[in-house]
């Protein structure tokens, strides 16, 4: 089979990629705003398979192919062979004959790499236990909007050591910036998870983590298929919460991010996330700029 590429995780792209695509998807951006086509990916065939819930990633990966001229198809867990016990390696034999680009949410990472060793089409990570690399693109993309490069910049992550932390990590790595990150004890980031111990910095307490970021972020304290912890995972994380006094600490002009949906109240108060700071709307949206950009790279290479 063709060499093909795929984005299971972040650092399966380069940097000069990565610049590439967020220079493409403000070009997309500026488009769309203006009613201007994008019809780069005229008649082709994204197939979107859930095996977890969500709104924004399909909404934007669907709406996204639209926009571009393709189409989407939506499969999930519950009413397809997937969910039967059909062997991924055979699914992804006969999904990828009949699309031209695949995205998936699921569990472990190991059943996207498997499902992109067995695809003759792109594979796109929308999601998985380990990783939520289209989430950090989006994220990337809306500071640079802001602020300018991220290449120097901070990082504060605050609360749980999940996939959208992990792949935080990845990137500080790649696009040199730092990352620090505050977890309550017993939910650190395995040491196999951090590569580059230049760019990553762990502190206990919160409050430390966050002095003088440029970026505060956070996300729920329990991810999905882990919501059996739910009850003890409210106690463990109660100091872990971005507040305003929190905010106080980081940089003047911090913006604060969280890959939605929240909980307010709990990961974060309500007045930091409906504050003027916050730039969650837009996260969400860049999603379907960012990825459209992904999509029409992986599908057509640089245009
Ligand atoms: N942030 C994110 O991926 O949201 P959904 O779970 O709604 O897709
Ligand atoms: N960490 C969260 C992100 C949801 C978009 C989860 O995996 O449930």
């Amino acid at each position: 089979m063709a060499k093909v590429k795929h984005f299971l995780k972040f650092s399966d792209l380069n940097i000069d990629e990565l610049s590439y695509i967020f220079k493409r998807a403000a070009i997309i951006k500026a488009n769309y705003k203006n009613y201007k086509r994008t019809w780069t990916l005229e008649d082709r065939t994204l197939v979107m398979i859930f095996e977890k819930a969500s709104t924004r990633t399909r909404l934007s990966f669907e709406a996204g192919m639209n926009q571009m001229g393709g189409s989407a198809v939506y499969l999930n867990t519950r009413d397809s062979q997937l969910g039967r016990g059909e062997p991924v390696e055979d699914a992804a034999q006969v999904i990828s004959r009949m699309s031209d680009v695949v995205m998936i949410r699921t569990f472990e990472q190991d059943i996207i790499e498997r499902f992109a060793k067995n695809s003759r089409v792109p594979v796109i990570n929308g999601l998985t236990n380990e990783y939520h690399p289209c989430q950090i693109l989006a994220d990337i993309f809306t500071f640079i909007e802001k602020r300018g490069p991220i290449e120097g910049k901070r990082v504060a992550w605050i609360g749980d050591s999940n996939n959208v932390c992990k792949t935080w990590i990845q990137a500080a790595e790649l696009l040199n910036f730092e990352l620090n990150v505050s977890t309550p004890k017993g939910y650190e980031i395995e040491p196999n998870d951090i590569d580059n111990k230049n760019n990553f910095f762990h502190y206990e307490d919160p409050m430390d983590a966050a002095k003088d970021a440029d970026i505060l972020t956070t996300d729920v304290w329990t991810s999905m298929g882990f919501e059996s912890e739910n009850k003890e995972r409210l106690k463990d994380f109660a100091s872990w919460q971005v507040d305003k006094e929190m905010m106080g600490v980081a940089k003047k002009d911090v913006l604060f991010m969280h890959c939605l949906p929240a909980h307010r109240g709990e990961e974060v108060t309500g007045e930091v996330i409906d504050g003027p700071q916050s730039v969650v709307w837009e996260e969400a949206e860049n999603r379907l700029h960012v990825q459209k950009a992904l999509l029409e790279y992986l599908l057509l290479g640089k245009q």
